[in-house]
């Protein structure tokens, strides 16, 4: 069991108010609050070790290049992944995956075919389209009805052979845990790589890029718990190094003369330009901060309170919530009629209540759940059932006002 109370003290952000109520945030699938420990850590590097990496061989660039070095170390055990060299540090989870679409679309052509599924983010959903529609392959969605991924849909997918599968790990709309385990294996069985978009799935349990399996993962430093502008790209070594660099310039390259240019050996053949060394420092403290209070105990808190927050919710008649998914992680929308989420989420915010509205970059699945905008709810591990009490109290008041008003 983990010790709420002690660890929202972690987190002075979470103490601050909204005019005279507390602040109550419940929007942490779009970032998530920093603990102090990190904040202090990115500020530690630029007070005393801050130079840029790999570029001066003086004493601070080589504590800085160090530090660098063991944030990349600290990702690796992390995800467990098998080697440094496979962890890429990147700008967020779109970065990862625009590399990795940007790298790979030479090996596709006409008559090949890329699989996602209804649930995706644009960010994995816009690269594969672009690419296929470019290439002339085909570009096939997955359907998800109900916020349920369709297995059977998926292995006829698969008689087409795709070159690769992208998925989201849990969906930032329905919070829908998707079946990872035997998407991967059926995708692998029929040829296909699968990349998985971590961004809101990460921060929920432990994670494992070996007993996965998959080719690629990605993830964001400012989702879970880190800085914006740091993210990670992991890929099995042989992925990565037939991806073609997308961006070239400084600390990627051995050799440049007027005839040709050699890149060098992963990971930095990725890692073009001055990387975003602190943003990594800040994103390995994250990542350490919550090992030690512990990624399963952590996840089984996270699920507690969105079963939570789905119960509450339901009791509200007015509530439609999105989708009705076997598992849901982190995540609930909702819809009320007649009432546009952008009122309630400016009436909520007079009460302290931080949540997001709008398509929530996820347009595809938003359709299907037959919602063009919708209201969000994203608890994290430092929310309480009471927060979740008076969001649900601020909701009904809200819903009542915006009828009201409409009637009057
Ligand atoms: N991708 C983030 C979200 O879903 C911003 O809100």
């Amino acid at each position: 069991m983990i010790n709420v109370q002690e660890i929202r003290k972690d987190f002075p952000i979470l103490s601050s108010k909204v005019g005279a109520a507390d602040l109550i945030y419940l929007d942490n699938a779009a970032t998530t609050q920093m603990p102090e420990c990190v904040i202090q850590r990115i500020k530690r590097h630029y007070l005393e070790d801050n130079a840029n990496v790999h570029r001066g061989i003086y004493g601070l660039s080589s504590r800085s290049t160090a530090a660098f070095e063991a944030a990349r170390e600290t990702v690796r055990a992390f995800l467990n992944a098998a080697s440094a060299e496979e962890i890429i540090f990147t700008s967020g989870t779109t970065d990862s995956i625009n590399m990795v679409a940007n790298g790979i679309k030479d090996q596709i052509k006409k008559g090949d075919c890329i699989v996602v599924t209804q649930l995706e983010h644009h960010s994995n959903f816009m690269p594969w389209q672009r690419v296929c529609q470019n290439t002339g392959a085909e570009f096939i969605i997955v359907g998800c009805p109900d916020g349920r991924f369709d297995m059977e849909e998926f292995q006829r997918a698969m008689s087409k052979k795709p070159k690769l599968v992208a998925a989201t790990q849990v969906s930032n709309l329905t919070g829908t845990v998707l079946p990872l385990d035997e998407i991967i294996s059926v995708a692998h069985n029929a040829g296909a790589q699968v990349l998985v978009d971590g961004a809101q799935g990460i921060r929920h349990g432990e994670t494992d890029v070996i007993a996965m399996d998959c080719e690629y993962y990605c993830f964001s430093g400012h989702k879970i718990m880190g800085p914006t502008g740091i993210g990670v790209l992991y890929g099995k070594k042989q992925c990565l190094e037939s991806l073609e660099p997308d961006r070239l310039g400084g600390g990627m390259v051995d050799i440049v003369t007027a005839e040709r240019s050699a890149y060098k050996s992963l990971p930095y053949r990725l890692e073009a330009g001055t990387p975003n060394y602190v943003g990594a420092i800040g994103l390995a403290a994250a990542l350490e901060y919550l090992k030690s209070i512990g990624m399963s105990e952590i996840g089984a808190y996270e699920k507690e309170l969105v079963q939570y927050a789905e119960y509450r919710l339901s009791e509200i008649p007015e509530i439609r919530i999105l989708g009705n998914p076997k598992e849901r992680r982190g995540v609930l929308s909702m819809v009320t009629d007649g009432i546009h989420p952008f009122d309630a989420t400016s009436i909520l915010d007079k009460m302290g209540v931080a949540v997001r509205s709008g398509n929530h970059c996820a347009q595809p699945a938003l359709k299907m759940l037959g919602a063009d905008k919708a209201l969000r709810v994203s608890p994290a591990f430092y929310n309480t059932k009471e927060e979740i009490d008076k969001a649900c109290e601020a909701f009904k008041k809200s819903i009542i006002y915006l009828l009201r008003q409409r009637c009057d």
